[in-house]
């Protein structure tokens, strides 16, 4: 597996990472098969979060795997908190206690990577600060970074917290682009030149932050996978013709589409499916040329000025 560097830290990463937010739809023996084939793929980064499946997807992943020292110091694991019940915190109780919650789940002392998972609107940066330093000192994380989260917030967060903000998790496919779309529909009268996230696509690559994409299958908010939906007939056709031309599948194509961007992306995969696993990691060896990925962009609906 290809790897790069988190952010503009030294830490190597793979360049595809597994998102484990499904994998209570797995029984053991399933789940099991699941990391074991990720490891196998050299797939070795799992994204967690504390909500997933209510705690449940850190518990079957750490039994899945078997969790113990010697495989702990092979694999990367990131979590990420802040999202409760009814609200986002990022107070420092919250964010301790929510860290200590999923190292218990994971059965491991430590995370390499921490997430604020989605900007709390009543964030304290200085406790934020405080809990971050914390954890670093205790040794409970080693790296850290947000989620959904756009330039101004990030740079209130740097106002105060120490540690270098390495990953920006987001929302990016084919067919969720705004964040490429917007950056060449600049001072028009359509709706593509609305700015949604102030620039985060920019300003990641200005302050070396790596966008983690997550649902890079999805359109739209969890309504459904965009590869072979008759809603994306123009997309498909696209997809597939150039599929072939690899020789690859379709899932393939659709990865290497966010891997052919310059800023270094590590796009989370969600698939719990063996094959379409092995297809994610196989779109690291590919590179779309710039013919393509245009090709690609526009056929899901997206125009140019
Ligand atoms: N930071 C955030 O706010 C946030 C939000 C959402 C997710 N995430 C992270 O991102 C990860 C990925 O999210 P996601 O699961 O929504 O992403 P995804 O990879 O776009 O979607 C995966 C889902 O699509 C299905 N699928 C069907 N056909 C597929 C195909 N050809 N290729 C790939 N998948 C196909 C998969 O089913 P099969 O299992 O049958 O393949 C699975 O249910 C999560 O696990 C989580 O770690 C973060």
């Amino acid at each position: 597996m290809r790897t790069i560097s988190l952010g503009r830290s030294n830490f190597q990463v793979p360049v595809v990472a597994v998102g484990c937010m499904r994998i209570n739809s797995l029984n053991q023996s399933q789940a099991e098969k699941l990391v074991q084939t990720a490891l196998e793929l050299g797939a070795n980064f799992f994204d967690h979060a504390d909500i997933y499946g209510g705690g449940a997807c850190e518990e079957i992943f750490a039994s899945a795997i078997h969790m113990n020292p010697a495989v702990r110091e092979k694999i990367i694991l990131q979590s990420k908190c802040g999202i409760r019940q009814g609200m986002f915190d990022f107070s420092k109780v919250h964010i301790l206690n929510a860290v200590d919650g999923s190292l218990k789940r994971l059965q491991t002392d430590y995370l390499d990577v921490l997430l604020l998972h989605r900007p709390d609107a009543l964030i304290e940066p200085e406790e934020v600060a405080e809990a971050f330093t914390q954890l670093e000192t205790s040794g409970k994380v080693k790296y850290f970074g947000v989620s959904n989260q756009k330039p101004m917030q990030i740079d209130l967060l740097k106002k105060y917290v120490k540690q270098p903000l390495l990953a920006n998790q987001l929302q990016l496919s084919i067919t969720n682009a705004t964040m490429i779309t917007n950056g060449f529909n600049v001072n028009m009268e359509n709706a593509p030149s609305i700015d949604h996230d102030g620039s985060i696509l920019d300003y990641c690559r200005l302050h070396d932050i790596t966008i983690q994409p997550w649902s890079p299958f999805q359109h739209g908010f969890f309504e459904g996978v965009f590869l072979g939906n008759s809603k994306f007939p123009k997309l498909n056709a696209k997809i597939d013709e150039v599929a072939l031309k690899y020789g690859v599948s379709n899932t393939t194509i659709a990865l290497a589409w966010i891997l052919r961007h310059p800023a270094k992306m590590q796009p989370i995969t969600g698939t719990m499916n063996l094959e379409r696993l092995k297809d994610c990691c196989q779109a690291a060896q590919i590179t779309l040329t710039r013919d393509e990925w245009y090709e690609i962009l526009l056929s899901a609906g997206n125009a140019l000025p």
